[in-house]
């Protein structure tokens, strides 16, 4: 069998269209222009690109978008100061400090002090909270949105489904899990998650209806841990050697795709599954802050 594609670009494509209507009709009838604030702190080079194509996808939806570099040497009273600079600015809704910041920042005391009305990454504590009770008025954190917005939109229902997750971050696997076990449409899936102490992690993810690899390591995923017909979603973005790539290495998901593909009965590539999508629920959010802000519905 081979996989239907999960086709992230166009389905990121599509949502970023919907949002850029939206975000003209906000400036149209309440003269609200969404504002997004990116920090910064010290120049490594992938969360660099990361911040530049945020700001560009903010530019291409009519979004003001500020970007505030911090050197690696900035204290964290820095960070705060800069912070409540940015929750005090009515022009702002959404503010997201990039990850990982340098070593000597407390990253959790920099979240806490973020407005979580302009938390836009959902990674205060207080909208945690929101998304795993399931209240539909706060955010859903970019990534693990990005991948239930998939699986809709390609009709694939987690209700009733074994989904499994490898990985427990705080940013993909913990909330992803929150999200497929709501009681909700597009939800309703009974969820394992795996991480590095589970024994025999291959056995589990030969039960998943639905397999979500979210661990960070390149190709962990091979064809034999999948059983026929899986959908299989890839948030891992590796880069490995490669002597017959032009510039010796080339990007890689947690799974091999071409292995798996043959198992699958849905695979999302990488690149162009799920990475566009975390920048287009970024802007979704955004534009809900900037509607919060306003006290309007929120769509
Ligand atoms: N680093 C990797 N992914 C993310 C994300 O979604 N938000 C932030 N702030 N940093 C990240």
């Amino acid at each position: 069998m081979a996989a239907q594609i999960i086709d992230g670009k166009a389905i990121s494509e599509q949502v970023n269209r919907e949002t850029a209507v939206l975000a003209a009709e906000l400036m149209q009838k309440h003269g609200a222009r969404p504002g997004i604030a990116v920090i910064l702190v010290g120049d490594d080079p992938a969360s660099r690109v990361y911040v530049n194509s945020k700001e560009k996808k903010a530019a291409e939806l009519g979004f003001r978008s500020d970007k505030v570099v911090l050197a690696a040497t900035a204290t964290q009273a820095e960070v705060l100061a800069e912070v409540a600079r940015l929750n005090r600015d009515p022009g702002i809704h959404g503010i997201l400090v990039q990850s990982p910041p340098p070593k000597h920042i407390d990253e959790r005391v920099i979240i806490e002090a973020l407005d979580p009305r302009k938390d836009v990454d959902c990674f205060h504590p207080y909208n945690v909270g929101k998304m795993l009770i399931g209240d539909q008025d706060g955010f859903l954190p970019c990534t693990p949105w990005g991948v239930m917005v998939l699986l809709e939109r390609s009709g694939i229902s987690p209700a009733g489904k074994h989904a499994v997750i490898i990985g427990r971050s705080n940013i993909v696997g913990k909330p992803i899990a929150a999200l497929l076990m709501q009681k909700a449409k597009g939800a309703d899936a009974t969820v394992t998650i795996c991480h590095s102490r589970t024994p025999d992690i291959a056995a589990f993810c030969r039960q998943a209806d639905i397999l979500v690899a979210a661990i960070g390591k390149p190709e962990f995923v091979k064809g034999d841990m999948v059983k026929p017909g899986a959908v299989v979603i890839d948030v891992g973005i590796n880069r490995i050697a490669d002597p017959a790539a032009r510039n010796g290495s080339r990007l890689c998901g947690d799974v091999v795709f071409r292995e798996v593909a043959e198992k699958a009965s849905w695979i999302t590539p990488v690149p162009g599954g799920v990475g566009p999508m975390t920048i287009a629920m970024l802007m979704r959010n955004t534009l809900r802050a900037c509607q919060m802000s306003l006290n309007l519905p929120v769509v």
